[in-house]
């Protein structure tokens, strides 16, 4: 199921800050060179990325799910002047590609880009993080907002993509990986540590704040 209306999302991205040229270059390569390039920000939801990493202004960014590296470029304009992302990927494949993006970015000494499955990097990272972007595997949601939510500062946030999976988080008869987002949407909901929104951006975007320990 398309979510937004094409003539409403082209409206909405003309009137959003465009792309630098670089972001619309990996943009434009991943649809045309990578397999599943739907897996990627995008424009308006790079936008937002940016603009909400610019808000919070973090010293210590994770990212779980890198692919070509097009949001981890847009979380890093809001990185403070000595601040640090990390950011992981199981696919060697796209390493790469995805090392020379950020190197023309000028970020290969900002992105700390770790190769191996999130699961077993994530115990491993002593960081406290501002902000972390969830955006892997959906089984593993909730897997991976308990393994990071010791590690997010209070007043952190976290951002995890694909929270209306297309629609189906309506379908009465639900796949795999649906009820893994519906168990994700329940468990957030239902955690008083953090308050939330479900921004409906794009795949929809929840947006939560860590408000105590
Ligand atoms: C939706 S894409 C990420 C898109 C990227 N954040 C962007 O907006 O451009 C999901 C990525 O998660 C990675 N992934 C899947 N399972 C993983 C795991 N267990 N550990 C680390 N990365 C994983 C995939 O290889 C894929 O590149």
């Amino acid at each position: 199921m398309e979510m937004l209306d094409k003539d409403i999302l082209r409206y909405s991205e003309e009137h959003t800050t465009f792309e630098s040229e670089l972001l619309r270059r990996i943009n434009r390569d991943t649809h045309t060179e990578v397999s599943k390039p739907r897996m990627l920000s995008g424009h308006l939801q790079g936008r937002l990325l940016a603009l909400i990493s610019r808000m919070i202004k973090p010293t210590a960014i994770l990212e779980i799910g890198t692919y070509t590296g097009y949001s981890a470029i847009c979380l890093a304009e809001g990185l403070s002047p000595d601040g640090k992302l990390i950011t992981l990927d199981i696919n060697e494949e796209l390493e790469s590609r995805t090392r020379s993006n950020f190197k023309e970015a000028g970020l290969e000494k900002v992105i700390d880009f770790r190769v191996g499955n999130a699961l077993h990097i994530l115990p491993t990272l002593m960081a406290t993080f501002d902000l972390v972007f969830i955006d892997a595997d959906k089984e593993n949601y909730c897997n991976y907002f308990d393994l990071i939510i010791d590690k997010v500062a209070v007043g952190g946030f976290i951002l995890a993509d694909n929270v209306l999976w297309s629609g189906k988080v309506l379908d009465p008869e639900p796949d795999k990986d649906t009820r893994a987002i519906l168990e994700f949407n329940r468990k957030i909901q239902g955690d008083e540590r953090v308050e939330n929104i479900l921004l409906p951006v794009r795949d929809g975007v929840m947006l939560i704040r860590k408000v105590r320990h």
